[in-house]
């Protein structure tokens, strides 16, 4: 198991405002050549998480929308909600603050070469879901790939110049409750779930695997769809948040029934949460 709880230095390199109350930060893990403490780093994947630390404020967890390079640069799409994203917020380029990490369980990584493939991201869901959805597109390691976007109105939207380049390389439905200033030829009115039939029709085939993330009423409704629909339980993937202390399995703030989220998550299949029962947590 992975067991840090030091944080190692990390450098604020870069950062622009990506929808409202979001930025998406750029760091770069401090000495990442010299120190044998990133190994772990450099092997981090898709879906996992580390945690942010602001000294004297607290720590917080973010998924990579970029994983780490050789250099040491990661990235994170963070919205301010609270102490240690606001904290965030006003430190300037150059800062230095704190990471530990990578944690978690991440999306599959066996082949999905020869898969169809779903996406389903709404809101904030976007992020766990970024680096993994560049990976699919520069490696073209699927057979069929549609993705889905949800977000509440213009403001809200998310990752824009990465969903720029995406649109223009697969099937991207971009679908928005609140219309209000955006053109029907370029995005769904409406939600994630509500656009779900359109997409599927689009699939030659069943989906061999759907990758969910975003608020857990989303998706929880559409991966009771697509199981209805006849996706297997355990070919459905969802990205799950809880709030999390020490990330390694050792104090029970993240407890989701017997699983903690921090260290068998944050990703489990539709087949694994059922018996868990989130929606009465
Ligand atoms: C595995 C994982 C990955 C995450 N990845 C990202 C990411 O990539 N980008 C991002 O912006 N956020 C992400 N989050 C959520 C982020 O960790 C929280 O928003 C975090 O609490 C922010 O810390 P804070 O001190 O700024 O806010 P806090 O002071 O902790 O919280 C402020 C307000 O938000 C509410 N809140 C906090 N966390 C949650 C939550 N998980 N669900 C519902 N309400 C909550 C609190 O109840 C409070 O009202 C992730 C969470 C998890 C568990
Ligand atoms: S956050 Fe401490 S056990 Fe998961």
């Amino acid at each position: 198991m992975m067991f840090s709880l030091t944080p190692v230095p990390i450098e604020v390199l870069d950062f622009y405002d990506d929808g409202q109350d979001t930025r998406h930060y750029r760091f770069r893990l401090m000495d990442a050549d010299k120190s044998n403490k990133h190994v772990a780093w450099h092997k981090a994947q898709n879906g996992q998480f580390f945690m942010l630390c602001l000294p004297g404020i607290g720590e917080a967890p973010f998924t990579f929308t970029e994983l780490p390079n050789e250099a040491g640069e990661f990235r994170a799409l963070v919205r301010q909600v609270g102490s240690v994203t606001h904290a965030l917020f006003n430190c300037s380029v150059g800062d230095v603050i704190g990471a530990r990490g990578p944690f978690g369980r991440g999306w599959p990584v066996d082949d999905m070469s020869k898969e169809r493939l779903l996406i389903v991201a709404g809101g904030c869901g976007i992020a766990p879901l970024a680096s993994l959805i560049n990976r699919l597109i520069d490696t073209q390691s699927f057979t069929q790939l549609e993705v889905v976007y949800a977000a509440r109105s213009r403001a809200t939207l998310m990752l824009n110049p990465e969903r720029d380049r995406w649109q223009h390389c697969v099937p991207f439905f971009t679908v928005v409750e609140d219309m209000t200033d955006l053109n029907e030829q370029e995005f769904y009115p409406g939600t994630a779930v509500g656009i779900l039939p359109k997409v599927l029709h689009a699939f030659a085939e069943q989906p061999d695997r759907v990758l969910i993330a975003g608020p857990e009423g989303m998706m929880e409704a559409a991966a009771e769809y697509l199981a209805a629909y006849g996706i297997d339980p355990q070919s459905i993937y969802l990205s799950v948040e809880r709030r999390m202390h020490c990330a390694v399995g050792l104090c029970g703030h993240c407890y989701l029934q017997s699983r903690y989220v921090c260290t068998d998550g944050p990703t489990f299949t539709w087949a694994e949460l059922v018996p868990l029962h989130i929606d009465e947590q």
